[in-house]
């Protein structure tokens, strides 16, 4: 939405909140990602956690202890007095993004993530969530000048989640390829619907990602692109590299890019970022970070395996 400046000559950046109708699809897994993928394109990068219940984001993005975090976004969600506190992107420690991505954390340095978290009153509606969320990251990209905002939900039709996507303008849908997760994902798009009808907002489905596939997707992605009215941005497959990366609190695709997660990440990265923003060299950094997973991928399947 019209809230977002970049301080660069890119024009406004691209913010999107990943969402899901149902739980544990792989948005946080996804989200930290892309992230990763573009801030090592080059793009000032920043990530938001906006899960408030269960911190995943910045567990990935940070480890299980956050340093150096003063106030998180629950901070500023949760306590009435702190309401015009401000709240500063850390940056992600890591060689792979360059000092591009950064991330306004859901908890702060020494805090446990509350068990029983209660908005304050102000934040318990749609508007009042939303209004606060523009707020913030308006006050981010102006002092910081981002290219990209990638904001993680809660998922499910929590208005949090739904305040994200009206927030960004723009949202992707994160869906496992079974029934519950595309009733679940109807759901939320007819919840999302209403809550544009009854408050005048306007917001575009940018597509969606079909996650943890064990069976080819064509028919499901072409089944959903009818039921959705939305773009196929692409299919990940079910990948033991993800559980085994982020279980060890590393990242797939600056960690193992020959993973067909990561693989089939860059493709999406193609399809749903590339625009005309995007220099030659924004293009030849993305085949870069692929060259050396490519090659990686062919020694393996020759059974020159390292280790995997
Ligand atoms: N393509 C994949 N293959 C295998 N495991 C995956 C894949 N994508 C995600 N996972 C695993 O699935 C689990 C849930 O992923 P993640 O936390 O990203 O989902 P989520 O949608 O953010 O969940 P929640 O709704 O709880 O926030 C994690 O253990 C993650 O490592
Ligand atoms: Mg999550």
């Amino acid at each position: 939405m019209a809230v977002f400046r970049n301080s660069e000559d890119l024009g406004p950046p691209d913010a999107v909140a990943i969402l899901s109708g149902k739980g544990g699809t792989g948005k946080t897994s996804i989200s930290v990602s892309l992230g990763y993928l573009l801030a090592r394109c080059g793009f000032k990068t920043l990530l938001v956690d906006l899960d408030l219940f269960t911190r995943g984001m910045t567990f990935y993005a940070l480890g299980e202890y956050p340093q150096r975090v003063e106030t998180s976004l629950v901070d500023l969600f949760t306590e009435n007095e702190a309401r015009e506190r401000s709240i500063r992107p850390v940056l992600i420690p890591s060689a792979f993004t360059d000092a591009n991505l950064f991330l306004l954390p859901s908890v702060a340095e020494g805090r446990d993530s509350p068990a029983d978290l209660h908005l304050s009153r102000d934040f318990s509606t749609l508007e009042g969530f939303r209004d606060r969320l523009e707020r913030i990251i308006a006050g981010a990209v102006d002092w910081y000048g981002f290219d990209y905002v990638l904001i993680d939900t809660r998922g499910g039709t929590d208005h949090t989640s739904i305040a994200a996507a009206y927030a960004a303008g723009s949202f992707i849908l994160v869906t496992e390829a079974d029934k519950p997760s595309w009733d679940m994902g109807r759901t939320l798009l007819d919840a999302m619907d209403a809550a544009g009808k009854n408050r005048g907002g306007q917001v575009q489905n940018s597509g969606f990602i079909i996650n943890k596939s064990v069976l080819p997707a064509k028919a499901v992605g072409a089944y959903l692109r009818r039921e959705w009215v939305a773009p196929h941005l692409g299919t990940i497959p079910l990948d033991q590299a993800v559980i085994r990366c982020f279980q060890q609190d590393r990242v797939p695709v600056a960690e193992d890019v020959s993973c067909p997660f990561s693989r089939e990440l860059a493709k999406i990265l193609r399809k749903g970022f590339v625009t005309q923003n995007w220099t030659e060299g924004n293009l030849k950094r993305l085949k870069r970070v692929y060259a050396p997973g490519i090659l990686r991928l062919l020694r393996r399947l020759a059974g020159d395996d390292d280790g995997f």
